[in-house]
């Protein structure tokens, strides 16, 4: 049997994981600067956390979640009998896993300074895979949780685009659109609005009919282009906002206005997940992505830590998809060219020379220089040929003469100037060399 990877899943080759890395010291380098830490939780949680969360009538809890067995619980099951204790899903998202550890830890009190926090990590859904849709994917996502101003909204959406252009997508290759989804006080009262829309048009499909009962604000996403032009015509959550959730959606156009953010309001901009309150946003680029072209989204969600028996606290987030944005940063060309750049190659003339190479390395890797030998027994030829290919600056030749005379032969490889340099001075010349480049 030849082994493969899983269906929608994809290793992270070394230079997709140079990607990986580049693209989340950016978010450090970024998110840092809005006061945001690094936290991490389980990629597996309770599945109540995420239905409660995400809510159940979601396709990311009803259809796509990856229930986690043991060998004893699908034993059991096998055998006819019921589960033992909780059923445990692989993380679909990281927001939901963020709030309950935030109730957990009681991270938030009512009126403290809001939490801001960021995550890097594989989630999980099974959707059916195509370009730029994969059952394990990565994302970046932040929250601030305690912040309740539309300040909060207009900082997390500024922060989201500087990085977007701080990786090098140009502002004009990027559409960022905005919603309000209003709250408690106004949404019921539209939801009804819509599902009477939805049952009113039966030349909708059957997947928009069937969510006017479960979910009729999903139908917004429906992919298929005679429900866009129907739904298109629907009435608008903006013109029946309550007047609170109004100012909020107000204030922050005035605030993105100042920061001089470009935003298109887009009425049917709903999101696949539950738990959203007032603004919703998302990022879809206008090239190289086909219809998977959200390369990050967020939005509020004042009413989330409640779900997990918290006090009331505000929160709010957003998530970039890594495979989404690298599609994206390939087609424009911004990744820097990553090659290897080791500084040092330590080539052993004969056996009788390796032990001195391999005691070579473990000296200069220690003093902070990096460098790699041959673990092979392989020629000198392949030696500078594996030097080459790695990048390295300089290549040490240990033969029987230099293990005669305590020394070792350097060669820079750019010039193919040599030295003679005894062992007691190696380190501290290589270490000015490498000032001096
Ligand atoms: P989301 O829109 O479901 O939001 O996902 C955020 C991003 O993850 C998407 O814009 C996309 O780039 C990427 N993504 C989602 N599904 C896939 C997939 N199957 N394959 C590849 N990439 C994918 C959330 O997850 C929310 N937790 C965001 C958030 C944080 N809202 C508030 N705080």
């Amino acid at each position: 049997m030849a082994y493969k990877a899983p269906t929608g899943t994809a290793d992270l080759l070394p230079e997709a994981a140079q990607k990986w890395t580049l693209i989340q010291e950016k978010a450090n380098e970024v998110f840092s600067k809005y006061g945001y830490l690094l936290m991490e939780t389980p990629s597996f949680e309770h599945l109540d956390v995420f239905a409660r969360g995400i809510g159940e009538a979601t396709d990311v809890v009803g259809k796509e979640m990856f229930l986690v067995f043991s060998r004893q619980n699908l034993d059991e099951l096998r055998g006819g009998g019921a589960l033992a204790g909780d059923i445990l899903a692989l993380r679909p998202e990281g927001t939901a896993g963020v709030a309950r550890s935030v109730v957990q830890h009681s991270l938030v009190s009512p009126g403290a300074t809001a939490l801001k926090v960021y995550y890097t990590g594989s989630m999980y859904r099974y959707e059916r895979p195509q370009k730029g849709r994969l059952r394990e994917f990565h994302q970046i996502g932040v929250e601030c949780i305690g912040a309740a101003e539309p300040t909060a909204d207009a900082e997390v959406i500024e922060m989201m685009m500087r990085f977007f252009v701080g990786l090098g997508i140009p502002e004009a290759s990027m559409q960022l659109k905005i919603n309000s989804m209003g709250d408690e006080h106004c949404r019921p009262a539209y939801r009804a609005i819509i599902r009477d829309f939805i049952l009113g048009h039966p030349e909708l499909c059957e997947d928009c009919a069937r969510r006017a009962d479960t979910n009729p604000l999903r139908a917004f996403d429906c992919k298929n282009e005679r429900c866009q032009a129907v739904l298109n015509e629907a009435p608008k959550i903006t013109d029946m906002l309550c007047e609170e959730c109004l100012m909020h959606y107000q204030s922050l156009k005035d605030l993105l206005g100042l920061s001089q953010i470009e935003y298109i309001e887009d009425h049917r901009l709903v999101r696949g997940l539950d738990y959203y309150t007032r603004t919703v946003f998302e990022v879809q680029v206008t090239t190289g992505l086909g219809s998977q072209n959200a390369i990050g989204g967020g939005g509020r969600y004042d009413r989330l830590i409640e779900e997990y028996g918290g006090a009331a606290t505000p929160g709010l987030g957003f998530a970039i998809g890594f495979e989404r944005m690298t599609l994206v940063l390939d087609e424009l060309g911004a990744f820097p060219l990553f090659s290897p750049n080791l500084e040092v190659y330590i080539a052993a003339v004969d056996d009788s020379c390796r032990d001195a190479a391999y005691t070579t390395a473990s000296r200069l890797r220690l003093a902070g220089i990096s460098c790699d030998l041959d673990h092979q027994r392989r020629s000198l030829k392949s030696q500078f040929k594996a030097a080459d290919k790695n990048g390295a600056r300089w290549v040490l030749v240990i033969g029987p003469d230099e293990l005669a005379s305590d020394s070792v032969t350097l060669r820079a490889m750019e010039t193919g100037v040599e030295a003679k340099l005894s062992n007691s001075e190696l380190i501290d010349c290589i270490k000015q060399m490498k000032e001096e480049v």
